[in-house]
């Protein structure tokens, strides 16, 4: 089956990058937030990257204008039915994504491809509430994702080799790099990154170093593109405290366990830039 419709399930901070990429590499995509508002919130972010890619100069005005053409949106996953290939981007909570594949299985068609972008959840888990689990990977993108180039390809024990294959080809077609991993929480990237960061909120209450000082070593010493709070505000507080709960869950062992001050940053509502405030102040 050649794919040429793509759903994407929730229009956040991956989802609509997925949606974009996948908008501007030539498919017809569909993606999907669970009300008007957060629908129009979603596009609307869509709509702003593609026209500073056209401001940039990466991007010609009907390109842009094509790729928008491509995209539309959905409250209801009935209007996914037709989709050939799908890929779930929403929050980091292993009932919500269970629920969620359970119902797309009952109305997208028995041919279509599922995917999912959770950080830290294994694909089985997922895979296993669907009548498909040979036509299911992890598609795991990376953020921002116009930008970075590399998707973890992950296949469980149940995944044929010609979705493995499928998956693999589309990843190529959108300019990116596929990674093939195996199904551990965390798969390469985040079993590495996780810990590092982690272990970064640790040092600062134990009085290591200011924010600026611990981000500026890691930069200039390392030469990582942002210190490790910069990202933890970038990637969101929340989704971090989501990923390590499931990841020392998972694992049980202390490097992944969420430290105290994560937790209480994201009680209080400082989630990172998404919320204009995490370890430091954003201008929304
Ligand atoms: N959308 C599209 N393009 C973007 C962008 C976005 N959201 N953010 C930045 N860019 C583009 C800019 O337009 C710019 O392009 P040009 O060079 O062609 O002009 C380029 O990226 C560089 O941007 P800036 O000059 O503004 O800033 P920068 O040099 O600091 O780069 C960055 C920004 C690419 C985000 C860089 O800081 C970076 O790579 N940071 C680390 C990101 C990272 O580690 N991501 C992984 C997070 S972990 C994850 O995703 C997995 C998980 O499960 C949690
Ligand atoms: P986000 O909070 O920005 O967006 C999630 C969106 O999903 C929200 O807009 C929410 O309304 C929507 N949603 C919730 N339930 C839904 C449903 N049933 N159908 C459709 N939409 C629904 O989160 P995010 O950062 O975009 O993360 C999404 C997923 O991607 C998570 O699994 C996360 O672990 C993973 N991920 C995140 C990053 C990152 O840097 N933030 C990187 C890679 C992967």
């Amino acid at each position: 089956m050649k794919i040429k419709n793509v759903g994407v399930l929730g229009c956040g901070l991956m989802g609509a990058g997925i949606a974009e990429v996948c908008a501007k590499a030539g498919y017809k995509t569909i993606v999907r937030e669970v009300s008007e508002d957060l629908l129009e919130k979603g596009m609307g972010r869509i709509r702003s990257s593609l026209e500073k890619a056209v401001t940039k100069g990466k991007l010609t005005d009907k390109d842009c204008e094509a790729a928008l053409g491509r995209l539309s949106g959905a409250v209801e996953l009935d209007d996914l039915a037709e989709c050939d290939l799908v890929i779930e981007a929403i929050v980091e909570d292993v009932e919500a994504k269970r629920k969620t594949f359970g119902n797309l299985d009952r109305v997208v068609k028995d041919k279509a491809i599922f995917a999912s972008n959770t950080s830290s959840l294994t694909i089985t888990q997922l895979a296993v509430t669907t009548s498909r689990p040979d036509r299911f990977v992890g598609l795991h993108f990376f953020n921002p994702v116009p930008v970075m180039k590399l998707v973890e390809v992950v296949n469980t024990l149940l995944t044929a080799d010609s979705t493995v294959a499928q998956a693999r080809s589309f990843v190529e077609s959108l300019g990116k790099h596929p990674v093939d991993c195996k199904d551990n929480s965390g798969f390469i990237v985040n079993r590495l990154l996780i810990p590092y960061l982690l272990d970064a909120i640790r040092f600062y209450e134990e009085g290591g170093g200011t924010l600026e000082d611990i981000d500026g070593a890691m930069k200039l010493g390392c030469g990582y593109p942002m210190g490790p709070f910069t990202l933890l505000d970038f990637v969101g507080l929340d989704t971090t405290y989501y990923i390590a709960n499931i990841m020392f869950e998972e694992y049980r062992e202390k490097r992944f366990a969420p430290p105290p001050l994560l937790k209480q940053m994201v009680t209080a509502g400082r989630l990172g830039r998404k919320s204009g405030r995490g370890f430091y102040r954003y201008d929304r």
